[in-house]
């Protein structure tokens, strides 16, 4: 993908204010983060594309209505998350996004930035939100 000033821009505001803002340190770094919620440890094996496959249609079912893989929309665009977030964080986001939203520094930064929309909570099971997860890894 072509990497353009405006692009890039976003950025050069907001991980400055990321660093400010988050405490304890260790939740200041987004690789090491691994929010709130019921997922403490993921161990990922290679991507099954399969179950990417499945993860898709669930993320075209449930998510897409904010989300996209390229543009910010009601949600933040998630082409490359996997290399912004631990994948515990991203499980977190998935199953526990009220909470997540109130309590994480990078959750509660992003909830301010599309002016106070929280994400809803979808009563996710772990089975599907590791299957978008899945999608997720074959987004880079
Ligand atoms: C009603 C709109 C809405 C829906 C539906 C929604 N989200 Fe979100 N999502 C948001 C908003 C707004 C945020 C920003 C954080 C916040 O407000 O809590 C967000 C943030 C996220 C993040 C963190 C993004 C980042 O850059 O760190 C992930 C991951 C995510 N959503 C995944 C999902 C998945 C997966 C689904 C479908 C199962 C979904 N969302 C459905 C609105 C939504």
């Amino acid at each position: 993908m072509k990497i353009t000033i405006s692009r890039i821009a976003p950025l050069l505001i907001f991980i400055p204010i990321l660093i400010l803002r988050c405490t304890p340190p260790n939740l200041c770094d987004p690789m090491q983060n691994t929010g709130i919620g019921p997922i403490e440890k993921l161990d990922l094996v290679p991507v099954n594309t399969n179950v990417a496959a499945e993860g898709q249609v669930l993320y075209d079912q449930l998510c897409r209505v904010c989300h996209n893989e390229i543009n910010q929309m009601e949600g933040p665009a998630h082409w490359g998350i996997i290399n912004r977030r631990t994948p515990e964080w991203i499980m977190n986001m998935m199953l526990n996004p009220t909470e997540m939203a109130q309590e994480d520094p990078i959750a509660k930064i992003l909830a301010e930035r599309v002016n106070g929309v929280e994400m809803p909570d979808m009563n996710l099971s772990e089975e599907e939100a590791l299957k978008i997860l899945e999608y997720f890894r074959t987004l880079q």
